[in-house]
Order: structure tokens, then sequence, then C-alpha cells
């Protein structure tokens, strides 16, 4: 199963890729994840990338290609894959394409309106990156390992319309390209966690008898 999730800043792509990854035992590749553990780390890479993601922009194509590129190499790729934040661009499709083939383009479909809230109200544990939101968790520590939550640094509401800004510009275009090549299927991520992973669940089902 080689899949990719797309969808709006906060359309809850990284949720719903954590439970398709547990049920269909594939890895759940987030570059959004990786590029943050960089900078975590203090590596080089991080450093160059933290001034694009505060600011809400992308990773310049070529570095997130690499980072790509070399994670597909890894062992647990082989039997499929899940990217979660990638492609983000037409080149970076692209340059996924000359790779490998993707099975299934599952587009989470959120309204702008509904993202300022759902991204402003994230809070994301420090330690192992469980993700929560105000209106549903009223812990103050991570529920599964105990670890502080955090407001994203990318969070700040003037930034998440940035980031909407360029998912419209430059993300959005992958819907048409995927449908262009008969892999799209469209899920209404507008409904509960619960009915979201259902659905996705069933189109997979549909497309793979899995
Ligand atoms: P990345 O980490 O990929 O962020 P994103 O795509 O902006 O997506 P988010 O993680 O913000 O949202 P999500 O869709 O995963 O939603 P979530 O499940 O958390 O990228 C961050 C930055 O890294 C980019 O801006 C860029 O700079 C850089 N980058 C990463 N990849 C790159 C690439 N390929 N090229 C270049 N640059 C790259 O849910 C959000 C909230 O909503 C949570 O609080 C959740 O609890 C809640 N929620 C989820 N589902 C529902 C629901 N159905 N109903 C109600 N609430 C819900």
């Amino acid at each position: 199963m080689n899949l990719v999730f797309l969808g709006p800043p906060g359309a809850g792509k990284g949720t719903q890729a954590l439970g398709v990854s547990e049920k269909y035992s594939i890895p759940h590749i987030s570059t959004g994840d990786i590029l943050r553990s960089e900078i975590k780390r203090g590596t080089k890479l991080g450093l160059e990338a933290k001034s694009y993601m505060d600011a809400g922009g992308l990773v310049p194509d070529e570095v997130v290609i690499g980072i790509v590129a070399s994670r597909l190499q890894e062992a647990d790729c082989q039997k499929g894959f899940l990217f979660d934040g990638f492609p983000r661009t037409i080149r970076q499709a692209e340059a996924l394409a000359e790779k490998t083939t993707i099975e299934m383009a599952v587009n989470i479909d959120v309204p702008d309106e509904a993202i300022v809230n759902r991204l402003s109200g994230r809070r994301v544990c420090k330690a192992c990156g469980a993700t929560y939101h105000v209106d549903t968790f009223k812990g103050d520590v991570c529920s599964s390992c105990g670890g502080e939550l955090i407001r994203r640094a990318d969070d700040e509401p003037e930034t998440i319309l940035n980031r909407l800004h360029v998912y419209h510009e430059q993300t959005q275009p992958l819907i048409d390209f995927y449908g262009g090549r008969g892999v799209l299927v469209n899920v209404d991520g507008t409904k509960d966690i619960d009915t979201v992973f259902a659905e996705i669940c069933r189109k997979l089902e549909e497309a793979f008898g899995a």
C-alpha cells in the first residue's frame, strides 16, 4: 500500500495517519515530524529548515526530496508506506513519481474556516509528539507518556494564515495531479475523528481489499 495523505494544515492528516499506519502495518512518514526532529537535535538541516517552518513557508524542495529519497530506501518501506505532508509541491510529486508508484492519494478536505480553530487549539506532547485539542482534551500533560503539552511554533494565528495561503498556492494543485492519475480519493475531514477514520478505511478496503 503506497499512500499519500493530502489536505490543508490541520486537516487531520497526522491524526488519521497514526491509526492507518497501525491498522495496516505500514510506516507513517511525516516530513514535518522529521524536520522538527532535526530542529530539536540542532542539526545543520534543522537550522536551515527552522526559519521556513516558523514563518509558515515551505522548506526548499531539494532538501525535502533528499530526506524522502533516503527514507524510502529503508527496509520498512519495502511493503508500503504512508506519506503525511509530502509531497507538497508539483516538483516534489514528480520527484516521488520517479522513485515509486503512488497507489492512492487520500485528500482530507476541510474548509479554511475550521482550520484556524483546529490549529490554534492544537497541543502536542513535547516528548512523544501525541496530538490533542483543547476542546476535547482537558489534561495538562500527555495521556500516553506524561510529557509536557505545548503549542507548535507554527500554530500562532498569523502563521496559520500564511500556511493556508501557501497550501492553496503550492499544495492544492496536487489534488488535480493525483486526480489525473486516477488515484485520488476525497474524504470529508469535517466529520469527527472516528468517522473520518472509518471512511478512510472503507476506501482502502475498496481499493486494496485490505
Ligand atoms: P507539517 O507538520 O506537515 O504540518 P501541516 O501539513 O501544516 O499539517 P499539520 O501537522 O499542521 O496538520 P495535520 O493535517 O497533520 O492535522 P492534525 O492531525 O495535527 O509541516 C510543518 C511545516 O514543515 C510546514 O509548514 C513546512 O514548513 C515544513 N514541511 C513539512 N513537509 C514539507 C514538505 N514536504 N515540503 C516543504 N516543507 C515541508 O490535526 C490538527 C488538530 O485538529 C489537532 O488538534 C487534532 O486533534 C484536531 N483534529 C484532527 N482531526 C479532527 C477532526 N476530524 N475533527 C476535529 N478535530 C480534529
